[in-house]
């Protein structure tokens, strides 16, 4: 009994910090920053893109790296058994990496068709490897080292961000501000211990001067050679100024070391170069996370904040071969409950070895495409309205708020409409027009006290009307 006291005292005390972190948003006071913020809000559909040496193995990325006894830190494959000659394997993958496949236009085409509208890249992941060409280490694709050096697209961050750019993206750098490769992050002189920096940086201030200047160096090369970005979306939460060590946070990041990349500096430079960048240093609540990720979760209501949902089509971040993707169905409804709730989706496809998505992904794109060019007048732009949903009817409404759309989601692929449908949208304004996205049939719908009922026609009530996924009222005040 005492025991879940504790914990239910505990959790409470969880919750309480979690409503902490959600107030402790700040709204940028840049206006620029403001208005590329309100910008990148309508987009609603992104593309993730986690990508480097380790889809060679088809393993998870660079946490296998990571000595925490984690599900997801596990190591696989032939030099498992031995951590060292296993890290040696891993960083050598380098000289193998030649993914002549490589072509951003095909993906950045199938990420349009789709109706994506931004792309966040993994310039670098915790494993230190860059996927640009940094002057600052030579663990890169751009190295000699690397046969994919040799190619005129070597510099892969920037052909994707060019790619992308031309279709009017908005472009995104994913930078993770720990570095497993780094001397002056995993010092060799110890052995690594955790996720967090091996050395106390307060013992070895010098030391930790170097890996703030590489850091800053490295964000400096992305922020002045890659063209226009939009977004630097910085993950590794945990390298920040510490946090009261008796915090229930501080528990939660695991470390003791104040790690403080001093992000003023970073910002002040990256926002010179690239006026109204919007900042995410991932869970870092202040004034550097100008939106908040959720990750592989779809909050259950609207937050106060912007937010963006970051979630795996396939099971895995990286490339692993045979991953399950998700279907269409699930992808087209879990936009639809994200947007219903104000925030955006940034889906992730993990490139292969070889230099492209596995197929399936163009499949889940090319499905959506569809349903986006239907339905998706419902989505951009728009903005979430109480009730939000009811039972499986999302709402959103144009920023004007002269229209909402009701989007009915169906338990399989196809939708089925009953003879009339009850759309409660809580609503007692002055109903103008009725319809339903895709179909040319007029409608016949009366007003009640909190919505509308609409009678459905019998050739749209069932799979022959063409409607999948889910099915879009567009309600006109
Ligand atoms: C998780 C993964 C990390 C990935 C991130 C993306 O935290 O552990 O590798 O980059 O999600 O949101």
């Amino acid at each position: 009994m005492r025991k879940l006291l504790t914990g239910m005292l505990l959790l409470s005390l969880f919750s309480a910090v979690k409503a902490q972190q959600n107030d402790g948003y700040i709204l940028p006071a840049d206006t620029a920053v403001l208005h590329k913020l309100n910008q990148w809000q309508d987009l609603k559909f992104g593309l993730f893109m986690h990508w480097g040496p380790y889809s060679e193995w088809g393993v998870v990325e660079s946490w296998s790296l990571c000595p925490e006894d984690e599900g997801w830190t596990q190591r696989r494959g032939p030099y498992s058994s031995d951590y060292n000659t296993y890290v040696k394997a891993y960083e050598n993958l380098q000289t193998t990496f030649n993914p002549t496949h490589f072509d951003p236009d095909k993906w950045v085409k199938a990420a349009k068709d789709a109706g994506m509208k931004y792309v966040v890249f993994t310039t670098k992941h915790h494993d230190g490897f860059c996927m640009f060409d940094t002057k600052q280490t030579d663990y890169k694709v751009t190295s000699p080292k690397t046969p994919f050096s040799a190619n005129a697209k070597s510099n892969v961050a920037n052909e994707i961000f060019s790619a992308f750019r031309k279709e009017n993206f908005m472009i995104g750098a994913y930078f993770s501000k720990p570095d497993w490769h780094s001397p002056d992050y995993w010092w060799p002189y110890f052995p690594p211990k955790d996720r967090n920096v091996n050395y106390d940086p307060a013992k070895h201030p010098e030391k930790w001067q170097h890996f703030k200047d590489y850091t800053y160096n490295q964000l400096q090369e992305l922020m002045t050679g890659y063209g226009k970005i939009d977004i630097l979306w910085m993950d590794g939460g945990w390298v920040r100024p510490l946090v009261k060590s008796d915090s229930v946070l501080a528990h939660e990041m695991g470390s003791k070391y104040n790690q403080d990349i001093d992000m003023p500096k970073i910002a002040q430079m990256a926002r010179a170069n690239q006026p109204g960048l919007i900042m995410v240093d991932r869970a870092v609540p202040g004034p550097y996370e100008n939106y908040t990720t959720p990750e592989q979760q779809v909050p259950a209501a609207p937050l106060s904040h912007p937010w963006e949902t970051c979630m795996t089509m396939g099971n895995s971040w990286s490339y692993v071969p045979g991953d399950h993707y998700k279907p269409s169905l699930q992808i087209v409804q879990l936009l639809v409950k994200i947007v219903s709730r104000g925030g955006n989706f940034l889906m992730n496809i993990g490139p292969g070895p070889d230099g492209d998505w596995d197929p399936e992904a163009y499949k889940r794109l090319a499905d959506i495409g569809r349903w986006m060019k239907i339905n998706g007048e419902g989505i951009y732009s728009s903005k979430a309205v109480a009730p939000y949903s009811v039972e499986n009817i999302f709402f959103t409404q144009t920023k004007e708020g002269n229209n909402e759309y009701a989007f009915v989601l169906p338990a399989g692929e196809d939708v089925i409409l009953p003879p009339v449908l009850s759309i409660k949208t809580g609503n007692a304004r002055k109903v103008k027009h009725v319809t339903l996205l895709g179909a040319k049939q007029k409608l016949k719908w009366t007003q009640t006290g909190d919505g509308v009922d609409v009678v459905i026609p019998k050739p749209l009530q069932a799979e022959s009307s063409g409607l999948q996924y889910a099915a879009a009222f567009k309600i006109e005040y």
